[in-house]
């Protein structure tokens, strides 16, 4: 097969074409299989090496970038901001250059601010994927997002994908508005005004302040946590008075279809935004696949990448 994805980076959704989503999720769903065999191992990444610098707290994200890269067998590092020189004082640039001297293949880069990963990517040679810079974009959560919903659905385009809660401080929200929209689905943004940036109806989705009418007719309800850690004061009164109006309960997602596939990114709030039993639904519930289908899209961006690199017979 051809791979062609034109780029050095993966940094964000934004401006990546159809073409280059479905080749990502056409080259992930390959990954699937073989992370469910016993043997896991590929060498397509042999003599590579891929640094994960997180300067953000992360399970999921940093775990699963960690299995791909091993399983294509990569050396992997694991960076985290308790244990780096940030600490003592050293710029972001500056540990970056660090890294950079020390010839890693991959970086991959979580960080609060928006917009720090690309300001990274301007001063190393290695590829960078970002995994998720501040409120901005995390974009292997959103193809992970979009390979489960085309593994149930059969398609992208057409559907109508509710992303409900903490919209504002959600780089989540923004990667899967990007990929969606992008790919034909229908966007409905649903929280209370606090929690939705003032233009964001400018991404071409829908905006409602009302579960209910939110949720009616959808195939797909994507959860947001609310992320107090970004707040600087409060946006809503209480969880308790957040989860009334908008926390997912069976009562509210009755007015989706009937076989809607209820998402979360992850980590989960049990209780604030969606109730315990909803969580764990296994008929309609899909978080934990969406954890499972992470691996396999990290696997297949760390091979579109790699591939761009210099091959390893040239380098002296
Ligand atoms: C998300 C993140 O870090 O942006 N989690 C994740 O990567 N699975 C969402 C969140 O923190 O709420």
């Amino acid at each position: 097969m051809a791979i062609t994805y034109p780029h050095q980076h993966l940094l964000g959704i934004e401006g990546l074409s159809p073409a280059e989503i479905t080749l990502l999720l056409d080259l992930a769903e390959s990954y699937i299989a073989l992370n469910r065999r016993a043997d896991k191992k590929k060498d397509l990444l042999r003599g590579r090496t891929l640094i994960n610098m997180f300067f953000e707290s992360s399970t999921r994200t940093r775990t699963s970038f960690e299995l791909a890269g091993k399983r294509l067998g990569a050396d992997v590092i694991n960076m985290s901001t308790s244990s780096s020189s940030i600490k003592k004082g050293e710029t972001l640039i500056d540990t970056a250059l660090t890294l950079n001297a020390m010839r890693p293949d991959v970086l991959v880069v979580r960080h609060p601010d928006s917009g720090a990963v690309r300001l990274l990517a301007n001063h190393v040679a290695c590829a960078i994927i970002n995994g998720g810079d501040g409120s901005h974009e995390h974009p292997t959560q959103a193809l992970l997002d979009a390979l489960v919903i085309r593994r149930h659905r059969g398609r992208l385009d057409g559907l109508l994908v509710a992303i409900c809660g903490d919209i504002m401080h959600s780089r989540v929200a923004r990667s899967n508005i990007h990929l969606l929209t992008t790919m034909g689905a229908r966007v409905r943004l649903v929280a209370p005004p606090t929690l939705l940036p003032a233009a964001i109806a400018r991404m071409g989705v829908e905006v409602h302040h009302d579960m209910r009418s939110g949720l009616e007719g959808c195939d797909i309800v994507m959860m947001l946590r609310l992320q107090t850690e970004r707040m600087q004061g409060a946006f809503v009164p209480s969880g308790r008075e957040y989860f009334h109006f908008y926390g997912l309960t069976y009562d509210k997602l009755a007015k989706a279809k009937p076989d809607a596939l209820i998402m979360h990114p992850g980590p989960m709030n049990r209780g604030v935004e969606i109730d315990s039993a909803v969580a764990d639904d296994i008929t309609r519930s899909v978080i934990l696949e969406q954890v499972e289908l992470g691996v396999a899209v990290r696997q297949a961006c760390l091979e579109v990448l790699a591939r761009n690199l210099p091959s390893l017979q040239h380098n002296q």
